[in-house]
């Protein structure tokens, strides 16, 4: 059985899409396709059915990921569906598990992923400039590869 990953931020149309598509691009260069299946979600509605914001598209493309994902709440079904939850900052970790009845520690922060060099939460890029997005991207490189390992690994489905 393939293990799996669900990105979740705010709003699903800047952070978690780059999240996807960073991970999306690490499993096809390592042929893992049939190992790893990656997917997004937000904890709010508000953009459901939209592409990821233009900005978070472009400074990914400079780097060669293509985010093609379309944004979507996440809800309950997901936390039995995933083996793994990347939340990124403690606001979209609170609101996931809040969806959760009981003990959930497969739900995590992608910086359980970082060492403590980096911030704790990946900073919303939204409302800032330019080099938000690029922080959210150095972010996602260096904790995706630690991610695929844990998975690999297979000592994350802890339910
Ligand atoms: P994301 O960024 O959570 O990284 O997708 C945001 C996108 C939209 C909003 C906030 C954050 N918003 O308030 O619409």
């Amino acid at each position: 059985m393939p293990k799996s990953v669900l990105f979740v931020c705010l709003g699903n149309i800047c952070r978690s899409p780059a999240a996807e598509g960073v991970m999306t691009k690490l499993v096809s260069d390592r042929g893992l396709e049939g190992q790893i299946k990656v997917d997004s979600a937000g904890t709010m509605g508000y953009h459901t059915g939209k592409p990821a914001d233009p900005r978070m598209r472009h400074a990914s493309e400079q780097r060669g990921y293509d985010l093609t994902s379309k944004a979507r709440q996440v809800s309950v079904r997901d936390l039995s569906a995933f083996d793994l939850i990347v939340t990124m900052d403690k606001e979209n970790y609170r609101d996931v598990q809040k969806l959760a009845t009981g003990r959930a520690p497969h739900i995590r922060m992608l910086s359980d992923f970082l060492d403590d060099s980096w911030p704790r939460d990946v900073p919303d890029p939204y409302y800032g400039g330019a080099e938000g997005f690029e922080t959210v991207l150095n972010m996602l490189e260096a904790a995706c590869p630690k991610i695929i390992a844990e998975l690999l690994q297979g000592n994350q489905k802890l339910q």
